[in-house]
């Protein structure tokens, strides 16, 4: 029997060349190489907790399935869905609450940090924790659980959503026998680090970002922005600084080694960027033009999430099948 690999991630706007090279191509590189039933999916209604905006939550979906599907995704080897278009997985959701113990919910770290925001702002505890929020890990046992997950890529911060989906597929097990398949974990390596701009970690956060799909002309301007020393051309350079770094992911190791020598022996920054625009261009060129035909064709990505979520029900079901003859005979 294969095993199966599943993970899930949730919509957070416009993607950067941080999350392409931290998180949408090494996942994609792993799912390439495992011989391994593998599901991806976007978590839509795990959204909801916090979108409360039928076009925002419309545009997120659309944004993150082109970006998955420009990065070369194999909708051979992976059903790629929408968890809201597969229903068995909230009965799932329904049947495992009902064997789980709130003291498992009250200790998520998701729900926690939010009562811990509230309480130092001298606010209720619970002002901004809906159930959605406080269940968030029991809607994600049950995406895990449904296809009778082996094992479930995620990073560090997701561990404890996982140990939860054990939990919980170990006290259903415990009442009626062995049904659920407990997943295991496993921990992305933390990736490198992709600087922004301005040195720090790349993050929508910092506002530091170079966007993963900028038309060319922007991409220049972006790369052009990179802060630098006041080096003259002549004189020779570290090579650890930002524009090294970036130019390290995009180029050929023979480019870089011809870079290096450069660096040592005097090269002034305007042709460093010229250089570095030349190969993130070569890179991301074909990437923007799959992402500008998928986010110009919005049915044919309908149909590849319809197709995707066709063969994730069927798995589903049966799934959902053994389990409602084990709960109800
Ligand atoms: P942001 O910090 O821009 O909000 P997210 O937290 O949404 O990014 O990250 C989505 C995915 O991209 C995660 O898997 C995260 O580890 C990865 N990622 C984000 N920024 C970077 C970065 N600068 N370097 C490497 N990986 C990153
Ligand atoms: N909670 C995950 C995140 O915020 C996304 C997610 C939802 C997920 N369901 C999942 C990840 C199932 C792995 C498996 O990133």
């Amino acid at each position: 029997m294969k095993k199966t690999i599943l993970t899930g991630v949730k919509s957070t706007g416009i993607p950067h060349v941080g999350n392409y090279f931290g998180s949408f191509k090494p996942s994609i590189e792993g799912a390439k190489a495992a011989n391994m039933r593998s599901f991806l999916f976007i978590a839509d209604y795990h959204a909801l907790t916090t979108v409360k905006c039928a076009a925002e939550m419309k545009e997120n979906v659309n944004e993150i399935a082109c970006t998955w599907l420009a990065c070369g995704l194999d909708l051979k080897k992976t059903a790629f869905y929408r968890q809201s278009d597969v229903p068995q997985i909230f009965e799932l959701a329904i049947i495992l609450s009902n064997v789980t113990p709130k003291g498992l919910m009250n200790r998520s770290h998701a729900y926690k940090a939010v009562v811990q925001d509230a309480v130092d702002a001298g606010k209720d505890p619970d002002v901004d924790v809906n159930m959605g929020l406080f269940c968030y890990p029991i809607l994600m046992s049950a995406d895990i659980l449904a296809f009778d997950t082996n094992f479930v890529p995620v990073g560090q911060d997701q561990k404890q959503h996982v140990e939860i989906a054990q939990a919980i597929a170990r006290s259903f097990n415990a009442i009626y026998g062995s049904v659920l398949v407990v997943p295991e974990p496993k921990i992305t390596k933390d990736q490198a680090t992709i600087p922004g701009l301005d040195g720090r970690k790349m993050s929508k956060s910092y506002g530091n970002q170079i966007p993963m799909f900028a038309p060319e002309g922007e991409l220049k301007k972006y790369i052009m922005k990179i802060v630098t020393d006041s080096s003259l051309p002549t004189d020779p350079k570290s090579t650890d600084c930002v524009i090294f770094d970036l130019y390290k992911l995009f180029a050929t190791d023979d480019e870089v080694h011809v870079m290096k020598s450069k660096f040592e022996n005097g090269i002034g920054w305007g042709e460093v960027k010229n250089e570095l625009f030349r190969v993130a261009n070569r890179t991301l060129t074909p990437l923007r033009e799959k992402y500008n035909y998928f986010k110009s064709n919005p049915e044919i990505v309908e149909q590849l999430l319809q197709d995707g979520a066709k063969k994730a029900r069927k798995v589903a079901q049966k799934t959902l099948d053994r389990i409602r003859k084990s709960i109800m005979g």
